[in-house]
């Protein structure tokens, strides 16, 4: 088999070194143009547990695991014994003991894998933990599949002017993908309501402008989801409003250079973050961003797999 990376855990991507990364995205482009799934000599036993609503993230892992011959324990929460109290690291307990060996995790809490991590340490729990998305946090399945977009349009990243637009505060999307767009030398930009940018935390990745001084000069231009359910209160909230002050319009879309591409981690308000008819636009990525999400995470759960000497390998 071809030399791949290795991993215990796929949790972040804040310290993911970037050969990984390339790694990474030539192992999910093979998968996507036919290459082969490992042999795995002994069955791999995988879980999916979903505390927060998911349809792209959950479905793609599912389609990766299976496309690697994984064997799937199905879970669903509200049917399971976290109904009756039973804390995230004794449902882990519970499924390690009867022999899942793969657990992927979204979860409300950030950050909620380090204790896991650390009594995977101390020998409590023997499970690969893949983040499939922890609150604010992290989204690294999101983020990869992110990149594996942007490579396949530019061939590269440096130099590349990227806006990331939107619901900042709240998005883990924004988060994961700075970091690593930074790392890989992208000139990033931020946009949107200026009350969801920190320029504490977002103003050392790049700057805030609005949208209608960016829209004519990125290469990417990504919007973000409005993550109503994370608002403690919004009386005031208009999408029309929101539309057209921060979104991306038919109007901006003809601004936009001619390879330049929209991007959108889905789940999309139309009319919204941006124009329903753009959505399937020729400069829209958005549902590539979804194929790509099966070749990143079947690459992913190939790391983990390997780090673990799992499948008799
Ligand atoms: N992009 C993303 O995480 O979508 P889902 O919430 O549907 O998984």
């Amino acid at each position: 088999m071809k030399e791949c990376v290795k991993m215990s855990y796929f949790v972040s991507v804040e310290n993911l070194p970037l050969a990984d990364l390339n790694q990474l995205l030539e192992r999910a482009s093979y998968f996507k143009n036919n290459g082969r799934s490992p042999k795995f000599n002994q069955p791999i036993y995988a879980a999916n547990l979903f505390f927060e609503n998911s349809t792209r993230t959950h479905c793609s892992f599912e389609m990766a695991e299976r496309k690697l011959g994984l064997t799937v324990i199905p879970f669903d929460p509200a049917a399971s014994s976290v109904k009756k109290g039973e804390s995230l690291y004794d449902t882990l307990l519970s499924l390690n003991s009867i022999g899942v060996q793969l657990a992927v995790i979204r979860h409300p809490e950030n950050n909620y894998y380090q204790s896991l991590i650390d009594l995977n340490a101390n020998q409590q729990l023997d499970l690969g933990i893949i983040n499939a998305g922890d609150g604010s946090g992290q989204h690294p399945s999101q983020s990869l599949l992110d990149m594996l977009t942007i490579k396949e349009q530019f061939g590269h990243f440096a130099g590349l002017k990227i806006a990331i637009i939107g619901d900042l505060t709240n998005s883990r999307v924004a988060r994961s993908n700075m970091q690593l767009l930074q790392r890989l030398g992208a000139q990033i930009y931020f946009s949107g309501p200026k009350y969801w940018y920190d320029a504490a935390e977002f103003g050392q990745y790049g700057n805030y402008l609005p949208l209608d001084q960016l829209v004519d000069q990125m290469d990417v231009v990504m919007l973000l989801r409005v993550q109503h359910e994370r608002h403690q209160s919004e009386t005031d909230f208009d999408a029309s409003t929101y539309h057209q002050m921060y979104g991306l319009t038919k109007e901006r879309y003809q601004q936009m250079k001619d390879n330049a591409i929209i991007m959108h981690p889905g789940p999309i308000n139309r009319g919204v973050e941006l124009d329903s008819d753009l959505v399937e636009a020729p400069k829209s990525r958005f549902a590539e961003q979804m194929r790509n999400g099966v070749f990143i995470r079947m690459a992913m759960l190939e790391a983990v797999i390997n780090g673990r000497k799992l499948g008799g390998i």
